[in-house]
């Protein structure tokens, strides 16, 4: 551990992005505090105890009960610097809510100190911070530049990736004022092993993160295209995506599946479709993506129904697996994770669910993969955890499953037929 700093910090937030950061400036000397809303979280993580059971990575420094967590935002009145990384969702309409980082703004207004760098870390569209978070922050007559400092750094993590991480991930820094950006810049080169880049507004800084996920979302939609006209053609669409991939420029592989899920992709386009749509720009494109890839867990399921007529069963009544309910591979989140799509259509079809899923017993209806096969007379691979990819094609034979639909093309499609075992990928 790094010789202990004079700067006190404080994070909004202990979730997947929070709790790390909060523990990587610990490490670098800062003395930290974490506010976040779950009391049971917040009493494991003062007993040493991690919370985010996905990374491991965090165990001893949580343990070394080097950060001081609570409900309460009164630490704030002792920091120097306030960062935020509350949730960003979106209703059950797509629409943005900023119900979190309002909330966050109001408790930090109520505890500023002068002189504070307040830092907002969660994904937003741009001009959140200047038209939400920085009215809160000036409504009792401080003034932003003169009484604290304002500055946006998206965070980039992508949890479950053993090589980038919160330490090595270069960031985008913008702030109100200059003076804003050379703070909020010294903090992060102070914790990361990483490129800091000064961008020339905090809105710059906002759209950076934006683009960066609506990029993929894009992307994704368009190999999910993709595989709706191969499957029409008879096109392998993931060994022709492994082919171009062999180019060693100007293309980027993207997958098809089952859906696009987790808190980021599946919503981040949604905050500039909509806040574009208020200044009086239609941003099509974008939405078109997000049609496409919210149609995936439905164009599934018809998957599966075409696959079972193949073999005269009706989808009503036959029983079916499902593998995963994270929205990706090796991670215990299931925030807006397509699996939760397709088990709810299939009930409305009046099939018989069973469900696993390792990092979720509780909501699992089965306690193993092999009680799972052994219901099933058809299976969805919805997450591509590791339990299930070391399955061996032999096992869904001795269990008679008959049909196999492959979400996330990340099954061996010549093993499993070879069983006599009907295989549907999504654009294979
Ligand atoms: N999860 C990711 O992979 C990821 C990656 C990059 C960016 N982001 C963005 O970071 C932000 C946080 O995401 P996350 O995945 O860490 O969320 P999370 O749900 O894992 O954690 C959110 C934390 O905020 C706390 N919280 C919620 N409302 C609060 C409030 N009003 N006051 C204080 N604490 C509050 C919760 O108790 C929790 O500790 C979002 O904007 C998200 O889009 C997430």
């Amino acid at each position: 551990m790094k010789k202990r700093k004079k700067e006190v910090v404080t994070v909004v937030g202990l979730g997947y992005v929070g709790l790390p950061l909060a523990v990587l400036a610990a490490e670098r000397g800062y003395r930290v505090f974490g506010v976040a809303r779950n009391k049971r979280n917040i009493n494991m993580l003062n007993r040493g105890v991690n919370t985010l059971k996905d990374d491991p990575s965090l165990d001893k420094a949580i343990a070394k009960k080097l950060i001081k967590a609570t409900t309460s935002y009164e630490p704030i009145r002792k920091s120097d610097i306030v960062i935020v990384c509350v949730p960003t969702p979106i209703d059950e309409f797509y629409n943005p809510d900023l119900t979190p980082v309002i909330s966050a703004s109001k408790g930090i207004v109520r505890n500023l100190k002068k002189g504070q760098l307040v830092i907002i870390e969660s994904t937003i569209n741009p001009g959140v911070c200047e038209e939400v978070v920085l009215p809160i922050l000036e409504s009792t007559g401080k003034k932003v530049g003169k009484d604290f400092e304002l500055a946006h750094c998206p965070e980039r993590i992508d949890p479950g990736n053993v090589k980038w991480n919160v330490r090595n991930i270069p960031r985008c820094v913008g702030s109100v004022t200059k003076k804003g950006a050379v703070r909020a810049a010294k903090f992060y080169r102070s914790i990361l092993s990483a490129e800091v880049r000064v961008m020339k507004s905090i809105k710059e800084a906002e759209a950076t993160k934006i683009i960066e996920n609506t990029f993929r979302d894009i992307n994704i939609a368009y190999v999910n295209e993709l595989a709706k006209s191969f499957d029409v053609l008879g096109i392998d669409v993931y060994d022709v995506i492994q082919g171009a991939a062999t180019k060693p420029f100007a293309f980027m592989p993207h997958y098809p599946s089952v859906g696009v899920g987790g808190h980021c992709i599946a919503v981040d386009p949604y905050y500039l479709i909509e806040r574009a749509r208020k200044a009086g720009f239609d941003h099509k494109f974008l939405k078109l993506a997000r049609e496409i890839n919210n149609s995936m867990p439905s164009y599934t399921v018809e998957k599966l129904q075409s696959a079972l007529n193949e073999l005269g069963l009706p989808i009503k009544g036959t029983k079916i697996g499902i593998l995963g309910l994270s929205y990706k591979a090796n991670v215990g989140d299931m925030r807006e994770s397509p699996s939760r799509k397709v088990i709810a259509l299939l009930k409305d079809l009046g099939a018989k669910i069973e469900v696993f899923d390792p990092y979720f017993p509780e909501f699992s209806t089965t306690k193993s993969l092999q009680v799972c096969l052994q219901n099933s007379q058809a299976i969805i691979l919805a997450t591509n955890h590791r339990e299930f990819l070391n399955l061996n094609p032999k096992e869904l034979k001795k269990h008679k499953v008959k049909v196999v639909i492959d979400g996330k093309n990340a099954w061996n499609k010549e093993a499993i037929q070879n069983q006599g075992i009907v295989y549907k990928g999504i654009g294979r």
